[in-house]
Formats: C-alpha cells, sequence, structure tokens
C-alpha cells in the first residue's frame, strides 16, 4: 500500500463523520446504553487483520488491471440466526465453486468476497411502519432491531451489536476453519450437484466447461498440487454495507503493522445507493479508512456527483483502493453506465468496475413476492461486459445476493422456476436471492457469454 493511502484528509478521524449529515441511522431511545455497548465493541478483538485488508487491494488493484475477478456475493442481509454449520458452508460452497467456473473460463484468478460475518443492516425507505393503525420502527436488519411487528422487537436495541460482533466472529471463526482444508472434496465437480444442466437449452456447453475443470484439477493433481494441500485451501474476504457509523467507528483501529487507520470490521466495507452523497457522513467516514471501499452506482446519479464522489474517496487516485459497484437494471444500464464511465475517465481514477445485476431488476408478482428473472439479471451482465469492452475498459467483477441453499425467491434458471414455484421456499427478509443451481448456472453463463476458449492453459486457484 502506498504512503498516500494510510494518510487520510486532515481533520479526518474515525468519529469525524459525527459533524457531517447521517442518514439511515437508527434511534436509539437508551443513549447511555448505546454508549456503553461501543464503548465495549472498541475493546473487543478486530474481525479481520490489516494485512488480510492489504493483501486484499494488492488483488484488487490487479484487478483493476485486467489481471483478476472479482466475485462477491452472499445474502442481502444476514440474519443472526443464519449463524449456522450449513447456511454458511453452503455459502462459501457456492461462492467457491462459481470461482472455480471463472477461474476455467475466464483464465484469470477469481478473489472471492463474500456479503458475510456483518451484513446485518439495511437502509430502508421510510423510518416508521404502519399496520392496522399501529406505527413502529421500520427494521433495520439484526444488527439494530427485529423484525417482528411488535414494539418490543423493533426498538433498537444497542445489545445486539455486540451480539453481531460475536455472530460475525463466529461466522468468520468457521470460513476460516473451512478455508485451511475443508474444501477439498469439493474442488472436484464430480462431488457437485449438476442435475439442473440437463434443463438448460445450453446443457451442451455447461457439460463442456464442467469437463475441462475437471481435466485442468486432474493435471494439477498429476503435477504435484494435492487436493489436501494447496487445492483445498482457498482464500476468502468478507464485506457488508458500512451503514452503521457507530459500529463501524467501533471497530476502526490503529494497527502497528501498517501505518493508517483500518476497518477492521470487514475487509471490503461498501457505501450504499442511499449513503453515497460526497458531503455526508458515511463517505467521510469511508475516506479516512485504509480498506479498499465500494460504492454502489445507481440511475438518477449525475456524472458530477460521480467525479466529487471519486476525488472525495480516492484523492491520489491509488488502485485498489475504488470499487464502482453498478445497479442500474437491465432497462437502464446502456443509457446511464457510458457516462458514469466518461465521468470516471475524466478523473484519472483507477477504479475496479463490477456489475450488481440484482438491485436495478427487482419486481413484485401480482401475489406479492419481491423477485428478480435470471433472463433480466443475464441481460444486464452481458450488457455490462459489452459496454465497457466498447468504452475501451473491462467490467472488473460481479455482485450477486444469492444463497447456498434449495431457496425459491428468483424467477428462471434452467428449471423455469415460475411464479407458483417461488412459493415453496421464499425465506428472504428482504431481497430475492439467487438460490444454488441458479447460482452455480450465473457463473456458467458468464463464461459462455465471454465465450473464453474452454481448454487448454492453466488455473491459478
Ligand atoms: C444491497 O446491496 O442490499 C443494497 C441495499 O443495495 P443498494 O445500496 O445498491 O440499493
Ligand atoms: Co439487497
Amino acid at each position: 500500500m502506498t504512503a498516500s493511502a494510510s494518510r487520510p484528509a486532515p481533520g479526518w478521524s474515525p468519529a469525524s463523520w459525527q459533524s457531517r449529515p447521517a442518514l439511515q441511522q437508527a434511534r436509539y431511545p437508551d443513549r447511555p446504553a448505546l454508549d456503553a455497548a461501543l464503548a465495549e465493541l472498541a475493546g473487543l478483538p478486530p474481525l479481520v487483520t490489516s494485512w488480510e485488508i492489504h493483501s486484499l487491494r494488492k488483488q484488487l488493484a490487479a484487478a483493476a488491471r485486467g489481471d483478476g475477478f472479482l466475485l462477491q456475493g452472499g445474502d442481502c442481509a444476514e440474519g443472526f440466526a443464519d449463524c449456522q454449520a450449513d447456511i454458511i458452508a453452503n455459502k462459501l460452497k457456492i461462492l467457491l465453486q462459481m470461482s472455480l467456473i471463472l477461474v476455467q473460463g475466464l483464465k484469470q484468478r477469481v478473489i472471492r468476497v463474500g456479503r458475510i460475518a456483518g451484513q446485518y443492516t439495511k437502509p430502508r425507505s421510510t423510518d416508521l411502519e404502519t399496520r392496522d393503525g399501529l406505527t413502529l420502527p421500520s427494521y433495520r436488519g439484526d444488527l439494530i432491531n427485529g423484525p417482528d411487528f411488535t414494539a418490543a422487537a423493533r426498538t433498537p436495541d444497542p445489545t445486539r451489536l455486540l451480539l453481531g460482533h460475536g455472530r460475525a466472529a463466529l461466522t468468520l471463526n468457521f470460513i476460516r476453519a473451512l478455508s485451511e482444508g475443508g474444501f477439498a472434496d469439493l474442488h472436484h465437480p464430480e462431488n457437485w450437484d449438476l442435475d439442473f444442466m440437463a434443463h438448460s437449452p445450453s446443457a451442451q456447453d455447461y457439460r463442456k466447461m464442467v469437463e475441462a475443470l475437471g481435466e485442468s484439477l486432474r493435471f494439477l493433481r498429476a503435477v504435484g498440487c494435492s487436493a489436501s494441500g494447496e487445492l483445498a485451501r482457498v482464500q476468502f474476504f468478507t464485506s457488508h454495507e458500512a451503514l452503521h457509523l457507530p459500529y463501524e467507528q467501533a471497530l476502526t483501529r490503529q494497527v502497528r503493522s501498517f501505518p493508517g487507520w483500518f476497518n477492521l470490521s470487514a475487509h471490503l466495507p461498501w457505501i450504499g445507493l442511499r449513503t453515497a452523497d460526497p458531503d455526508g457522513a458515511h463517505v467521510e467516514f469511508m475516506s479516512g479508512i485504509a480498506n479498499p471501499v465500494g460504492v454502489k452506482l445507481g440511475s438518477g446519479l449525475s456524472p458530477e456527483w460521480l467525479e466529487a464522489l471519486v476525488a472525495r474517496l480516492n484523492p491520489h487516485r491509488e488502485p485498489g483502493r475504488l470499487v464502482l459497484i453498478h445497479r442500474f437494471g437491465a432497462d437502464q444500464i446502456a443509457r446511464e453506465l457510458p457516462k458514469m464511465i466518461a465521468a470516471v475517465n475524466r478523473t484519472g481514477n483507477p477504479v475496479l468496475w463490477v456489475c450488481d445485476p440484482m438491485h436495478g431488476n427487482t419486481e413484485t408478482t401480482a401475489s406479492g413476492y419481491k423477485t428478480r428473472r435470471f433472463d433480466r439479471i443475464l441481460a444486464e451482465l452481458s450488457l455490462a461486459f459489452d459496454i465497457h469492452r466498447e468504452l475501451g475498459g473491462h467490467l472488473g467483477g460481479v455482485h450477486f445476493e444469492l444463497t447456498g441453499d434449495d431457496v425459491t425467491e428468483c424467477l428462471g434458471g434452467a428449471r423455469g422456476l415460475d411464479e407458483v414455484g417461488l412459493e415453496r421456499a421464499y425465506r428472504t427478509q428482504v431481497d430475492p436471492r439467487l438460490n444454488y443451481e441458479q447460482a452455480l448456472e450465473m457463473a456458467m453463463a458468464i463464461v459462455r457469454k465471454l465465450r473464453a476458449p474452454m481448454s487448454g492453459g492453466s488455473v491459478n486457484l
């Protein structure tokens, strides 16, 4: 990391956001209890380390140069109840399998980042919710309050900050254990659930891809990479929306290994669309931390706004610092994205461009399910690859809401999940996620779209 990355602007401190307008914050009725929880949090061990953050920054810088590809994915909102071995392992498993498909197809290193171990807060369109004449605070994620529509559940509770830190630590502890060798078998497509492929019109392409991957892995084993050694170890990073600023502040620390301030609650915190005001509290906070920082971009934002934002968050134009995650929707991307790319090009900032094809393609069915269509998601992604390439750059990553479980929340995919089918296992508290099969198919569809050579070359795991 360059020296400037560790030097925040004069006047910045982990608390300097407090003098700016902070949107989407919880209102705690018991201020002393909040202060006590934050003081305790500030003394607890961090969740990630500065050297892991440093390594991620280097990898993101390489990806921005075209050497590497970011795969970011996980729940829209993690619940504390999701802190279970199977759910965590399944999420890692799908991310790993998708990444192997992408590595093989793109012939590039894939950086795996979960929306995991801390994705516990949600921005909401209204502060309050009214049902049958009763008005209560909106549910803002498990870090703040509970989803049940009772005054007790909906009142922001500071002890949840400690519980959330604990749940994130338990989740990460398990992730780290699995990453150190628990995935040996998963590297082999023979062990994957691939029945869905038969239902796809692209079945033949998909089968070839899987065969080529199996071949490459057998080759690696033959030349001495053992399934229990290097192949079994994988690197995972964590990310979440850095929405709850007092929580993020409490986990922002100085370390011995590097100068500067590190937000040690996650490797890659991001700023959501609703809190990306260059003069606002969230941008102020993120401007001074040494982590790589993501920002969501959507329709209605101006190129001037983006230029100001990029200058605020990456004034020294450091590679690996800024990840711009666009989410315009399949209908709007062709109109909006070129303006945004031109704005960033004017600044000369070496950002990593990532497409979130989920949040601009949300719709509600006649029976009231919030959903997304596989084809619309893929259409936006496909346009994103084309637009970046036509404008002389490249799309360096993808951002999905997904789960490793067999939920029925998004429509379509090889099995043609329809509106009636949504009822079977619709579980999300917030946004609809791709299920295991849909997520794996999405990775294959990306590779198919890019028509990368399916054989030859080596796989860099
Ligand atoms: C999200 O990623 O869950 C989210 C709320 O996204 P956005 O800020 O892009 O709306
Ligand atoms: Co979401």
